[in-house]
C-alpha cells in the first residue's frame, strides 16, 4: 500500500513537472508561432538592381530558331516582329515561396500577345493618366470578355497595346500543376520555374529589365531545428503523459483491489474476533474498538500506513484467546476467584498459540501474548517490562485500558473523560508506556474522545 502511495506521489510530482514544462513549452511555442507568422507575412521585393540572391528573376528572349518571327497582317498598317521571352524565377531560399508577383514596367511601344502558365494583369494609361486594367489568362480567354482594356486583332492574333508608362503584372498559376506557386525552395532541387510570353513590336527588341518582384516565403512551424525541437518536445510530452496516465490507471485499479482485499480481510477478522468478544465479560465489539484506538496511536507515532494496518489487524486478534476461556468465568458479574483469574490470564498464551502460524499479520502473536504485560514488569504472563514488551503490546495495552474504562461494566459505570485521563497519568510508567500514554492523551484531546 505504501508503494502504491509512493507511485501515486511520483506520478503527481511528475505530472506537476510535466505540466510546468508544458506551460513553458506552450509559451515558447506561441513566441515561435508569432515569429514564424511575421516571417511568413513579410512582403519581400527584388528589382533588377537588387543584390540579393535569395530570389532571382531573369527575363530574356528564348532564342530558339522558331522563337522569333515576322508578322505581316497586324491590322496596324505596318509589320511587327514577334519574340518569345522566358521569365525565370529562382527561389534560392531553403523555404517555400508561398506567393509571388512580377511587375514589368514597359519602356517601348509593343503588343502583348500570349503568355503562360499564369495570367497577366494589364495596366494601360492614356495621355490623361486614366488607367485601364484587366487580368487576362492569355491562353484561355474570350475576346468578348476583354472589356477593361484596349486591344486589336491581327488576324487570329490578339494584340494588347502597351507603351512607356504602362505595366503588366505576371500572376503565377496557382493551380499547383505548373509548380509556380508555391515555389519550392532550393533544398528541393526544384526552386526554379520558367514562364513564357510573346510580345510584338516593330523593332523586334524590347527593354524588359525594369521589374519589381514581390514575394513571400513560407516556413512551417515544425520545420528547421527550432520546429523540430517543438515537435519532438510535444510528442515526447504526449508520450510521457500517456504513460503516466496508464500507470496511474493501473495503480488506481490495483489500489481499489487492494482496498477491497483489505476490507475482506477486515471483515473476516472481525467475524473471528467477535467470536471471542461474544464471550467477553464486559462488552461486544471490544476488539474492534481496541483496534481502532491502536491504529490512532500507531498513526500518532508516525508509523506508515502499512504498519498502521498491521497494528489494526493484530489488535483485532489480541483477545482471540478468550475463545478458550469458559463463558461462566468471562461473564461472571461478581468478583472472580484467584483460580478463575489464573484461567482468564491464559487467554494470552492460548491466543499466542492460536496465532502461531499467522505469518502475514506481523506481531499478531506478540499482541496476544504480551498485551497484559505492565511497563513496570508486574503484568502477565511473563512479567516483561519496559522495552522488553513489544511495541504492539504496549500500544494495545493503552487502547485496551481506554476501552475498558470508557464503557459501562456490570460492576461499575464507565469513567468520565477526566477520570480516564487521571488514570492514565497515574499509571504512566507503571502500567503503561509513558510515551504511548502521552500520545494517547493528545489523541483524546484532538479527537475529543
Ligand atoms: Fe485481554
Amino acid at each position: 500500500m505504501d508503494r502504491i502511495g509512493f507511485i501515486k506521489k511520483v506520478i503527481k510530482v511528475l505530472s506537476i513537472i510535466i505540466a510546468a514544462f508544458l506551460v513553458i513549452l506552450i509559451i515558447a511555442f506561441i513566441g515561435h508561432v508569432v515569429k514564424i507568422n511575421k516571417f511568413n507575412a513579410t512582403e519581400r521585393l527584388v528589382t533588377a538592381d537588387s543584390t540579393t540572391t535569395e530570389a532571382m528573376v531573369d527575363i530574356h528572349p528564348r532564342g530558339g530558331v522558331t522563337d522569333t518571327w515576322e508578322k505581316e497582317n497586324t491590322g496596324l498598317g505596318y509589320k511587327l516582329n514577334a519574340k518569345i521571352y522566358e521569365l525565370v524565377v529562382t527561389n534560392n531560399s531553403q523555404t517555400l515561396m508561398e506567393d509571388w508577383r512580377l511587375k514589368i514596367n514597359i519602356h517601348d511601344t509593343c503588343y502583348l500577345n500570349n503568355g503562360w502558365c499564369g495570367s497577366f494583369e494589364i495596366h494601360q494609361f492614356d495621355e490623361n493618366g486614366t488607367e485601364k486594367t484587366q487580368t487576362v489568362d492569355l491562353r484561355n480567354y474570350n475576346v468578348s470578355d476583354l472589356t477593361g482594356i484596349d486591344y486589336s486583332m491581327g488576324g487570329q492574333d490578339l494584340l494588347i497595346p502597351l507603351k512607356s508608362g504602362d505595366y503588366i503584372v505576371y500572376i503565377p498559376d496557382a493551380s499547383g500543376v505548373s509548380g509556380e506557386v508555391p515555389l519550392k525552395g532550393s533544398l528541393d532541387f526544384s526552386g526554379m520555374v520558367v514562364c513564357g510570353f510573346i510580345v510584338y513590336n516593330r523593332a523586334g527588341n524590347l527593354d524588359l529589365s525594369d521589374y519589381e518582384f514581390n514575394y513571400r516565403l513560407h516556413v512551417s512551424y515544425w520545420s528547421g531545428a527550432e520546429g523540430g525541437f517543438y515537435m519532438v518536445s510535444f510528442l515526447g510530452l504526449a508520450l510521457i503523459m500517456l504513460l503516466l496516465a496508464v500507470v496511474f490507471f493501473m495503480t488506481v485499479q490495483f489500489e481499489e483491489r487492494f482496498i477491497l482485499q483489505g476490507k475482506i480481510v477486515e471483515e473476516a477478522l472481525g467475524v473471528v474476533c467477535n467470536l471471542s468478544d461474544s464471550k467477553d465479560y464486559y462488552s461486544k465489539e471490544h476488539s474492534v474498538r481496541c483496534a481502532k484506538y491502536s491504529r490512532m496511536i500507531a498513526e500518532k507515532l508516525g508509523m506508515d500506513k502499512s504498519d498502521c494496518d498491521t497494528v489494526y489487524y493484530a489488535a483485532l486478534l489480541h483477545n482471540i484467546g478468550n475463545y478458550y476461556i469458559p463463558e461462566q468465568i468471562l461473564r461472571k458479574t461478581g468478583k472472580i476467584t484467584t483460580e478463575e483469574y489464573s484461567i482468564v490470564k491464559t487467554h494470552t498464551t492460548k491466543g499466542a498459540e492460536f496465532l502461531r502460524d499467522v505469518q502475514h499479520i506481523p506481531h499478531a502473536q506478540e499482541a496476544a501474548l504480551y498485551h497484559h504485560e505492565r511497563y513496570d514488569g508486574t503484568g502477565y504472563p511473563l512479567g516483561k517490562k519496559g522495552d522488553e514488551i513489544p511495541l504492539i503490546a504496549r500500544i494495545i495495552a493503552v487502547a485496551d485500558a481506554y476501552d475498558a474504562m470508557s464503557i459501562d461494566r456490570p460492576y461499575r459505570k464507565k469513567l468520565t473523560r477526566d477520570q480516564i485521563r487521571e488514570e492514565f497519568i497515574k499509571n504512566r510508567g507503571t502500567q503503561f508506556d509513558p510515551l504511548i500514554v502521552g500520545e494517547f492523551l493528545d489523541i483524546m484531546g484532538e479527537r475529543n474522545l
